[in-house]
């Protein structure tokens, strides 16, 4: 398809709001900064970063993300109710490009029993906040939730003073997962052609999955005439999630012979970000997740390996390299160099500073003296671990475990901090708790464990496994990762990760 001839798509992430809405998805700041420059890298047009109004941790996320991305706009939700506004436009003001959304219910079902209000008063609140919005920042974008469960002749009239107000965007969201693909398509159409003054803003399309179907309506609407997409980095938000963004990208190229629009967006971002969005969040990306799964781009059956070898179209739609999905390849060994290190990470995509390089080098050379083989997957995995935006308090430099049946396991771990060397012993029901024991005695704090999951970096005995664990210390909800080729020694660094970010968010405060 011609490129000129496309029409573009506006994206809009809401992975630092809708996305963190999941259930134990929270982020701290340093980690949403990281993605919110991610996206800013890959082409995002607007990032979502939070709800202002709703934590004073909130608010300084959207402060932050405003005072440091400026190629993208930063958007900030409210409410229809003055202090929302007020909060947005207060963490927004120092945005190079700002956005304030405001929305209000429109469904029967959430005026009345949400809201306890009538459509007269909402349609009033609707007109007052645009206004009110109107009056701080230019863009202003208008959302009627619960829309694919409105009346639709309220929802016009919501839609055309909204527009009226001031709005020059307007967001027709399927809050709760409910409406199908074609219906949606009809009721974007619908909105063009009753809305009288609708050539006046973008309508916005905002998909949750709750029937799996939040990616296939969202290109349905986009095929009807929305220009702007809401969604979120592997899908993640409230329930099951909103519609993921490098499916509806993908598609939209895949597919544009079809759909005729195009996006800004640097394709070759996709699984990077995808990756930093699940370690960040501690949420696994599924092996056969479209785009950005491990099993994405991987042919298992003879037929489909001979088809590719012969001509690769046979099987693959897209190509990996599209999308930045590298196909684990072996490429270090023991007998590697610093510059072959560096190089390599280099074409992963990673920069790194001299010290911290010299940090990561040294443990990619104690992997390889356990592991023959070094991939590309262990080599982010070494880099992620090793490199660290704070300084590490604790570090591990022993462990010993003792295991037999029929008696408790028991692990001494040997910590070092500020040059110190701790010992402690601990027992436990397993060996992963008898080693979170007794760091527990070093370190002096006690958590709570809420998750904790472990994968294989690569595959073969001598596989990296990395360690993820969400825990609960001091209070805070922190996820951490540790890898190793011993499982144990992965649990322990996780643990030990967790602790030193929580020191680092207290030193931060
Ligand atoms: O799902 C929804 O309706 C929302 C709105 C706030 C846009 O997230
Ligand atoms: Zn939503």
């Amino acid at each position: 398809m011609d490129q000129k001839k496309q029409e573009k798509v506006i994206i809009f992430d809401t992975t630092l709001r809708d996305g963190e809405q999941a259930p134990g998805a929270s982020m701290n700041q340093s980690e949403k900064l990281d993605i919110a420059y991610a996206l800013e890298k890959m082409g995002v047009d607007i990032i979502e970063a939070g709800f202002p109004v709703i934590s004073p941790g909130d608010f300084d996320s959207v402060k932050m993300v405003a005072k440091h991305i400026k190629n993208s706009t930063v958007c900030g939700l409210a409410r229809c109710v003055p202090k929302d506004i007020d909060a947005a436009y207060e963490a927004l003001k120092d945005a190079r490009r700002a956005r304030i959304h405001v929305f209000i219910a429109s469904s029967r079902i959430h005026m009345e029993y949400k809201l306890k209000k009538n459509p007269e008063e909402v349609l009033a609140m609707a007109i007052d906040s645009v206004k009110r919005a109107r009056g701080k920042i230019e863009d202003i974008e208008f959302s009627a939730e619960d829309a694919t469960r409105s009346e639709k002749d309220f929802l016009y009239k919501l839609i055309e003073e909204a527009i009226k107000s001031g709005a020059r965007t307007v967001n027709i969201p399927d809050t709760v997962g409910y409406i199908m693909p074609a219906e949606y398509g009809q009721l974007i159409q619908g909105i063009i052609n009753n809305v009288p003054n609708i050539n006046k803003a973008v309508v916005s399309v905002h998909c949750h999955n709750d029937l799996g179907l939040g990616v296939a309506n969202s290109l349905s609407a986009i095929k009807n005439g929305a220009r702007q997409v809401e969604c979120t980095i592997n899908g993640i938000g409230e329930r099951a999630g909103n519609a993921s963004m490098e499916e509806i990208i993908m598609a939209l190229r895949t597919r544009a012979d079809y759909y005729g629009c195009g996006t800004n967006i640097e394709t070759k971002e996709i699984c990077r970000i995808s990756r930093l969005v699940s370690k960040y969040t501690g949420f696994a990306v599924a092996p056969n997740k479209a785009i950005v799964g491990l099993n994405a781009f991987r042919h298992e059956a003879g037929i489909h390996q001979d088809g590719v070898l012969k001509e690769r179209t046979t099987y693959e739609i897209m190509r990996p390299e599209d999308v930045g999905f590298f196909e684990t390849g072996l490429i270090l060994g023991k007998h590697s160099g610093r510059h072959a290190f560096k190089e390599r990470l280099k074409i992963l995509g990673v920069e790194l500073k001299d010290e911290e390089l010299n940090k990561a080098f040294e443990r990619f050379k104690n992997v390889a003296d356990k592991k023959k083989e070094v991939y590309d997957e262990d080599l982010i995995a070494i880099v992620e671990d090793e490199v660290k935006v704070f300084d590490k308090v604790w570090t591990l430099a022993k462990l010993s475990s003792k295991t037999a049946t029929n008696t408790k396991p028991k692990v001494e771990a040997v910590l070092k901090a500020k040059g110190k060397v701790y010992k402690k012993t601990g027992t436990g029901d397993g060996p992963v708790d008898a080693c979170y024991k007794a760091i527990e005695s070093i370190v002096k704090m006690k958590g709570e464990l809420l998750d904790y999951s472990i994968h294989s970096v690569t595959h073969g005995q001598d596989a990296l496994g990395e360690v993820t664990i969400k825990v609960k210390l001091n209070g805070k909800t922190i996820v951490a990762h540790g890898t190793s080729t011993d499982i144990l020694e992965a649990s322990a660094k996780a643990y030990i990760n967790a602790i030193n970010k929580l020191l680092a968010l207290e030193i931060a405060k």
